[in-house]
């Protein structure tokens, strides 16, 4: 036992030495929206990175710069790539070789909408086949609390390594907001959980090069910590989104109502209503948590309440519409030709993961609508899981003659880089999810809708 304690000692020493003069190498599983980023993060640190992922074509468009994730632009590869710090591979031999290593694979809900942790175990058998002392293995992916102690742990371990002795074991979530400018990997303190004092020593070390740890007790407390911040969103928009019905039928807007409260400099944080809940993390997130919970015996009222107003608010959307077809102009959805004006979940993003944009147009396809797009990030749909119909489709261009030929533009994403002006001049009906067109309530009121 004594011994243990000064090899995983003496471990952690090393690497902590290693961390301080860069001289690391850190494998990165999953070249995706959060593993690059962070790749980046650590090469402007001046350490070598690995990135590993199974998708070829992310490791071919890393190696020539041809970006797949809009905000980490060409030039931005072309610097990691110039710094000969960064290497990209398929080849999965090579995890022996990193002295760090992150995982940052999906973990999305299966059909069911439970969680769906089989990239974190396929990632975790490939590293455990080549894991060796010294190492350490930190799970960044969202998770339910207990993961990285009773699934990431004990897969690692059929290598006859022990955790905390021969390799060390982690979890920090990621905190990226794609597309946000005012912070990046660098500027957002980092949660760090670790379950004995050389492994938190040596997960700090390493986050310490690339920004501030904050360091949590254990790896079930930091994962407890992730999903606690994204529930606290959920639980928010699905708050505001009621208000907005509410304050609908009363004649008051929410949009100027979330104004008035935000001039209070404490106890209020604003958040926005829109057409329903999108993007990676907060539709699926805090159902990680209830289902982890039952297995505790726990209810989850709360959560769940939350989920259920959110996901109510596409049909409102529609609603809106149809009143909005009758009153202009005695029409119907049913035949009218409508144009969704964003696709991606948020503005500024070319991702379109779980995006209300998508169930908008299903859902008005099936009252007879005719629906076309206007994505200025996403020309072409590209295949997904939940809309496979939708593969292909071309986004419309945007011009006066085309916009005019709508009977309504559904503005479902407020992307900055649209001519609202160019849409509330040409289109007779125009529905806004997101008060994108607040500054033509005076001059064009009379077509413009909030939903
Ligand atoms: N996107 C975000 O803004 C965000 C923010 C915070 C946390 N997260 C969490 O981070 C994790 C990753 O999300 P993402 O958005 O980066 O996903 P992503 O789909 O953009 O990237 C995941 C990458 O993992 C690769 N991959 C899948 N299985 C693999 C395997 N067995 N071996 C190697 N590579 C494999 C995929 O090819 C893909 O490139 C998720 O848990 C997510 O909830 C995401």
């Amino acid at each position: 036992m004594t011994n243990q304690i000064a090899q995983s000692e003496q471990l952690a020493e090393d690497f902590v030495a290693k961390a301080k003069s860069r001289d690391l190498t850190v494998g990165i599983i999953g070249l995706g929206y959060v593993g690059l980023p962070l790749a980046e993060a650590f090469i402007n640190a001046g350490i070598r990175v690995l990135g590993y992922d199974v998708d070829q074509e992310k490791v071919g468009a890393i190696k020539n710069a041809k970006t797949y994730i809009k905000h980490i632009t060409d030039d931005r590869l072309t610097k990691m790539n110039e710094t000969g710090r960064m290497e990209a591979t398929t080849d999965e031999t090579r995890l022996k070789e990193p002295d760090a290593i992150l995982m940052c694979v999906p973990t999305p809900l299966n059909i069911h909408r439970e969680p769906d942790i089989s990239y974190v175990e396929h990632t975790s058998r490939a590293i455990a086949k080549h894991l060796r002392k010294g190492q350490i293995v930190i799970l960044e992916s969202t998770t339910y609390p207990g993961t990285s102690e009773e699934v990431v742990r004990p897969i690692l371990e059929e290598s006859g390594l022990k955790a905390g002795v021969d390799f060390a074991i982690a979890y920090s979530p990621e905190r990226e907001d794609p597309g946000n400018p005012d912070f990046d990997t660098s500027s957002i303190p980092k949660v760090v959980g670790a379950d004995s004092e050389p492994e938190r020593q040596m997960a700090k070390a390493l986050y310490a090069t690339i920004t501030t740890p904050f360091m949590v007790p254990n790896m079930k407390t930091a994962e407890a910590v992730k999903l606690t911040e994204n529930i606290f969103r959920l639980v928010n928009i699905a708050l505001v989104n009621e208000l907005k019905v509410v304050f609908q039928g009363m004649d008051i807007d929410i949009w100027d109502v979330i104004e008035g409260a935000k001039s209070k400099p404490f106890g209020y944080m604003a958040f926005y209503p829109g057409p329903g809940l999108g993007g990676h993390c907060i539709p699926i997130d805090p159902f990680y948590l209830t289902w982890k919970a039952r297995a505790h015996r726990q209810s989850t009222r709360f959560i769940e309440l939350a989920g259920d107003v959110v996901m109510g608010m596409p049909r409102i959307v529609i609603e809106t519409v149809a009143q909005g077809l009758s009153q202009k102009s005695q029409k119907s959805i049913s035949g009218s030709r409508i144009l969704v004006s964003g696709l991606a979940y948020k503005k500024g993003v070319d991702d379109m993961r779980e995006s209300p944009s998508l169930h908008l147009i299903e859902m008005l396809q099936e009252r007879g609508a005719k629906v076309d797009f206007y994505d200025p990030y996403i020309p072409v749909v590209p295949h997904t899981r939940d809309h496979p119909e939708f593969n292909g489709l071309k986004s419309i261009e945007f011009t006066r003659e085309n916009l005019s030929g709508y009977d309504a533009v559904l503005i479902s994403t407020d992307h900055d880089n649209v001519d609202y002006e160019l849409i509330v001049d040409s289109a007779p009906l125009i529905i806004d999810t997101r008060n994108a067109l607040a500054k033509f309530a005076e001059s064009h009121g009379d077509k413009i809708l909030k939903a």
